[in-house]
């Protein structure tokens, strides 16, 4: 597989009419980390949605590349196949189905027909991340987050992501909700994918999941665009300063998708 390439020029997204993504222009390459930090309500939760292509989010302008293929026309399944792959800020719960169901069939839709994933395969590979993830076996037949704690949501995740190997992995608030053994085994997933062949987003608001997920790039999110883009000690200035600098030196009060506009 060639190096994956995303490329977003000039997004413009609202959702019920109201402007949310002001215009976001990122790039993003197989064997890239990019972090995307930001206030509260700033977008960044909204611009992981579009690309996923949920349908509350319209696309009012701009355009989102994968590969060169146009993301924009693609339905969501049509991007999870493509190996467009988020995980949820608030990852949902799927009753009656269970995990390794889940996995399997995500596997092979992505896998494409006459391609499926042989069960013994299937099985050895789940087991094999799953133990590389810590996580009881348990966890397999259980159904889709169901009752699982806001850390297993986040370690699941993970292992969906291990599992499906995606071309691109956008990775919203995985470090929420996570104490510091949870917060090292997902980074030490993040790692092990880590190479030419993903590039990786990951939004969060602390620096200290930077400290295990070594980011390239580090962008702040501000009214819908990025407004600051740098290395790995921007989020270091963050971490120490908060962001007052930073909407000084922009000259804006109001860092949210203002409510009022
Ligand atoms: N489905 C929706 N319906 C209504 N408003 C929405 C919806 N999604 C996002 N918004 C609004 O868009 C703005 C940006 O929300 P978003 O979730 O993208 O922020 P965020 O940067 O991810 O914030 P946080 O750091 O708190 O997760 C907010 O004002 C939010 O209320
Ligand atoms: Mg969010």
């Amino acid at each position: 597989m060639s190096q994956p390439k995303l490329t977003i020029e000039d997004l413009q997204v609202s959702v019920e009419g109201k402007k949310i993504l002001k215009g976001l222009s990122l790039e993003i390459k197989g064997g890239e980390v990019h972090a995307i930090m930001g206030p509260n309500g700033t977008g960044k939760s909204t611009l992981a949605s579009t690309l996923m292509g949920h349908p509350k989010y319209k696309v009012e302008s701009g355009s989102v590349t994968l590969n060169g293929e146009n993301v924009l026309e693609m339905a969501t399944d049509e991007r999870a196949r493509k190996g467009i792959f988020l995980a949820m800020q608030y990852p949902s719960e799927i009753s009656g189905v269970t995990n390794a169901d889940f996995l399997r069939s995500a596997i092979n839709a992505r896998r494409g027909e006459g391609n499926e994933i042989s069960l013994i395969k299937f099985v050895r590979e789940m087991e094999k991340k799953m133990s590389f993830l810590e996580m009881k076996e348990s966890f397999a037949q259980r159904y889709v987050n169901e009752g699982f704690s806001g850390g297993e949501k986040k370690r699941n995740e993970i292992l969906q992501m291990m599992m499906l190997k995606p071309q691109i992995a956008i990775l919203d608030e995985i470090d929420s909700g996570l104490d510091i053994d949870a917060l090292k085994v997902v980074a030490k997933g993040v790692n092990e994918m880590k190479g030419p062949e993903m590039g990786v987003l990951v939004i969060t608001h602390y620096q200290r999941l930077l400290n295990y997920i070594k980011p390239d790039y580090v962008h702040i999110m501000m009214q819908g665009r990025i407004v600051r883009s740098g290395g790995p000690e921007l989020a270091e200035k963050l971490e120490a300063e908060g962001y007052d600098w930073i909407k000084e030196e922009l000259g804006i009060e109001d860092e949210t998708v203002s409510q009022r506009s």
